[in-house]
């Protein structure tokens, strides 16, 4: 069988780039899909996950998350992701169905379903994981690895001074998640923005991603080239020029290749009490903690190798011919 993974995301621009990525990767195999509230409410990602679903024929269970966090009130990215989560997309009427079971229920059942083999992506905030573990603390073992795209370590936030929106959105869970998974066999993955901000699109890939739409007529090229243009729009809006961070993709590159990025172990713990810096990210560097590491974190990120790869890779899965 291909890499079994769970794909628990805040579809969401990159979200869906990833999304898309890992559905066309020839070495994959999607068991699951968890849609976690955050760039937008969890209905609303949910919608997206099935409509994305649908359009790339991805058989999995589609599972709705939390609508909440565990602690505090929600908090949405619509400015960066749009309203509806997918910038100036319009997404077509769709019949897919979802999984009755929560996404909770999934993320314990897939890794029932896979023990040793399955590879988790949590490419959102951590609420249904962490909800996940109260229902089996064995994940950590089931699990064969688990890549996470959150935190800002060495960088400054992009949500707080000091913190990244995976973490910020719901911080007691992104916590109880690492925690869990201190001593775990296969440390987790954390690809946080030091590693993630090194991926800069620019005009050229958005164009890469236009023509892609107009050589495929595939709905689901024109849905990532209508959204991107709108991450454009913000990223411009908030000052960095015409392009974008793509953040999601590359840590799912990561986890199914191992290419692209080295990594270093860590002792990284959330800080939940600060009055400025509630859900930043710290890392132990000098051991002052006295804990051992608990993940591995992304660096040395070759950028343009991934983009060319991520490129190619949706290029070869949403041609037609590719679907036989
Ligand atoms: C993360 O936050 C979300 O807006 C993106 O989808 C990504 O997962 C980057 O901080
Ligand atoms: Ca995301």
């Amino acid at each position: 069988m291909n890499l079994p993974l769970l794909v628990d995301c805040d579809t969401g621009i990159d979200d869906a780039i990833a999304l898309t990525y890992l559905a066309t990767h020839p070495g994959t195999e999607i068991v699951g899909i968890v849609s976690t509230g955050g760039n937008v409410p969890a209905s609303a990602v949910h919608r997206n996950n099935l409509a994305l679903g649908e359009l790339l024929e991805i058989q999995a269970p589609i599972a709705l998350g939390a609508a909440q966090p565990l602690v505090e009130p929600p908090m949405y990215a619509d400015d960066t992701h749009g309203p509806g989560g997918l910038g100036h997309a319009v997404l077509p009427a769709i019949t897919r169905t979802e999984d009755p079971r929560s996404g909770a229920q999934l993320w314990v059942d897939a890794a029932r379903a896979h023990p040793g083999e399955l590879v988790g992506l949590v490419l959102g905030p951590h609420t249904n994981l962490a909800l996940a573990l109260q229902i089996d603390p064995e994940l950590p073992r089931l699990l064969k690895r688990l890549h996470i795209m959150g935190g800002a370590i060495h960088h400054r936030g992009n949500t707080g001074p000091t913190s990244e929106w995976n973490i910020a959105v719901d911080p007691e869970a992104a916590q109880q998640v690492l925690a869990a998974f201190t001593g775990a066999a296969q440390r987790p993955v954390l690809g946080s923005l030091e590693a993630t901000e090194t991926v800069r699109f620019t005009q050229g890939t958005l164009d890469r991603f236009t023509a892609l739409a107009a050589a495929t007529g595939h709905p689901v090229a024109s849905i990532l080239a209508d959204a991107l243009r709108f991450y454009f729009e913000f990223h411009e809006a908030d000052g960095f020029g015409w392009m974008a961070h793509v953040h999601d993709p590359l840590v799912a590159a990561h986890a199914v290749t191992g290419d692209f990025a080295g990594t270093r172990p860590l002792a990284v713990d959330v800080e939940l009490t600060g009055t400025l810096t509630r859900g930043q990210t710290v890392g132990d560097e000098l051991g002052r903690w006295g804990r051992a590491p608990n993940v591995e974190v992304l660096t040395d990120v070759r950028a343009e190798e991934f983009t060319r790869h991520l490129l190619e890779t949706l290029e070869v899965g949403l041609f037609p011919s590719a679907h036989g």
